[in-house]
């Protein structure tokens, strides 16, 4: 049984009657307190006008005949310290050992949920600023999916919009014959510079271009043929190019739905807005007033009778509500679209959707103190990032015979965990040399110790794990302080991932991994394994195999992944 039901016990005999669901028993905040405390006391002591400590105390007094507990202490107005036993924490790391998934709670099971990431906009190539809502909302997919949830990677491609015309034009009178055959995205992005900067001018020359380039997108609009043939292309080569990258960072979509598959939908959406009274007509514009939610306006369809973003987006909600059924929609893209988002969630509850709408709007990345953008000239391409990641890490592992696949893991790895690590809310500077640290909070770090886990699992033994045979005829058996905090740490890791889900921050759980890391290295410092009697011996190598366990499990929610040898 979990502790916080058998301290809610406790209070609901000591004070029949009461609703004691607010009861909750946490980690100690300091070992000295014990391993587990509970402050609840102090909250009914002040409904009931008693004194907080004879409240504590009840209850204490009945927690005392429980086995679970070698020691209830009351502290200051009423804290309860909590020590459990020894054998109920073995039995505690048994059961986690034996679940699946190291005890991940199947709380998302028969629900589903859609989660709208990485996203970026066709014919350009990725740079270092997609990397945020890539590795954010693999992780955060991922998670979800441990959770038991039915997951919907949706990747909504910018593949919609003026820029279409521009390319067309471009495509046919801005590239070599040889370019157009062997189309790349990057031919497409130089395509779009050339053929851009030949409407920007004031001149007629220039005019005639833009006007040109307009025309291009009209026919595109009206389903011409040739031009629809040339947009399928370039949306096609940008997807392929995006895989690319996606094969990198073992990011998988299951559908790449983007802004253009919901055209036809857009007429319809105004048409609701308008019939629910929530669109009006202003300069030209249909608008929808949010005034009154402290929201602005939102246009949902221009004067010249275009659509746009928040239109896509709600007929996009639109669709996925009747496709998927999702309990709710997470979507993850950096904060100069807060407004966005809140703008259209409220429009969408406002036509009655009751999925739970989720923006996730993390900070910018910048590069060496600087915004990363094309002014600045730091606009890092996404592959060139992961080729230099590799570069580097190759050099690190080269010494030690590492091949060029494991300097991948690393490379990537430290990239990837060198972003989770921070909460999504804030701005990091990218740092190559934090990124790739063998010591200290990086992902480095916690390859390397879950790499010298291995290792020392098949020095002792043929390949182990927690559930091999040899092991799993052991008990766990904790007996010195480092091994204890380590196991309550262990005990944890179920609930650190709830916690991510429900914060929507991997960064919950990086810092969970970096901290049971730690406890490992200073219970592998304090406690001598291969060379203990083999009880003993073998009780630490089965900890040591269920920290091998949880962090390969919580590395691989991050999309990091877990050389066995480094
Ligand atoms: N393509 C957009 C961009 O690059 C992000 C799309 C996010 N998703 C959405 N449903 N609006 O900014």
């Amino acid at each position: 049984m979990e502790l916080s039901e058998i301290v809610k016990g406790a209070f609901e005999k000591a004070f029949p009657g009461e609703n004691f669901d607010f009861v909750r028993v946490v980690p100690a905040t300091d070992p000295k307190f014990g391993d587990y405390q509970c402050n609840d006391a102090l909250k009914l002591a002040k409904k009931f006008k008693m004194n907080p400590r004879e409240v504590g105390t009840k209850v204490a007094d009945l927690l005392k005949g429980e086995s679970v507990f070698e020691k209830v202490e009351i502290a200051g107005p009423g804290f309860l310290n909590l020590t459990v036993s020894t054998a109920w924490l073995n039995s505690q790391l048994s059961t986690l050992n034996e679940q699946p998934l190291c005890g991940i709670p199947q709380r998302g099971a028969g629900k589903t949920v859609v989660i709208d990431y990485s996203s970026p906009n066709a014919a350009k190539q990725m740079h270092i600023g997609h990397i945020r809502s890539t590795v954010i909302g693999c992780a955060i997919d991922r998670i979800f999916r441990s959770l038991g949830y039915r997951v919907i990677a949706d990747n909504h491609l910018g593949d919609w919009g003026t820029q279409f015309g521009i390319l067309i034009k471009g495509y046919r009178e801005c590239l070599t014959q040889e370019e157009r055959d062997d189309l790349t995205v990057a031919n497409l992005e130089k395509c779009y510079v050339l053929s851009a900067a030949k409407a920007k001018g004031e001149d007629e020359e220039s005019k005639a271009w833009k006007e040109a380039c307009k025309a291009e997108l009209v026919k595109l609009q009206q389903g011409d043929k040739e031009n629809y043939a040339l947009w399928k292309k370039f949306i096609d080569i940008s997807i392929g190019e995006f895989e690319r990258m996606y094969r990198k960072l073992g990011v998988k979509f299951d559908t790449y739905r983007g802004e253009s598959y919901y055209n036809a939908a857009m007429p319809g959406v105004v048409d609701k807005l308008l019939k629910a009274g929530l669109a009006e007509e202003s300069e030209g514009a249909l608008i929808v007033n949010l005034e009154k939610d402290k929201l602005g306006v939102a246009i949902v369809r221009k004067s010249d009778g275009g659509f746009n973003y928040t239109t896509s987006d709600l007929a996009c909600v639109e669709s996925r509500v009747a496709e998927y059924d999702p309990e709710r929609i997470i979507y993850i893209t950096d904060d100069r679209q807060n407004l966005h988002f809140q703008q259209f969630f409220a429009i969408a509850r406002k036509l009655g959707y009751t999925t739970t709408f989720q923006h996730i709007g993390f900070g910018l990345m910048s590069y060496q103190g600087k915004a990363i953008s094309t002014r600045e000239g730091n606009l890092i391409k996404l592959d060139d990032l992961l080729s230099e990641a590799k570069r580097r890490a190759f050099e690190i592992v080269r010494e030690r015979g590492g091949t060029e696949e494991l300097a991948e893991q690393i490379g990537y790895g430290a990239v990837k965990y060198s972003d989770l690590s921070h909460d999504p809310c804030t701005t990091i500077d990218f740092n190559w040399d934090k990124a790739l640290a063998l010591e200290g909070n990086s992902g480095p770090y916690l390859q390397y110790a879950y790499a010298r886990v291995c290792s020392l699992l098949a020095k002792a033994g043929g390949d182990q794990n927690a559930n091999s045979t040899s092991l799993r005829e052991c008990a766990f058996g904790i007996e010195t302080p480092s091994e204890k905090r380590l196991a309550l740490q262990l005990l944890e890791f179920p609930g650190a991932v709830v916690r991510a889900a429900e914060v929507y921050k991997p960064s919950v759980l990086a810092d969970y991994l970096f901290q049971t890391a730690q406890l490992y290295s200073s219970f592998y410092q304090n406690s001598p394994i291969l060379k203990s009697e083999e009880a003993v011996k073998n009780a630490r190598l089965k900890l040591c195999a269920l920290f091998g366990e949880v962090l390969k499990m919580g590395l691989g929610l991050l999309g990091i992944e877990t050389p066995s040898h480094i």
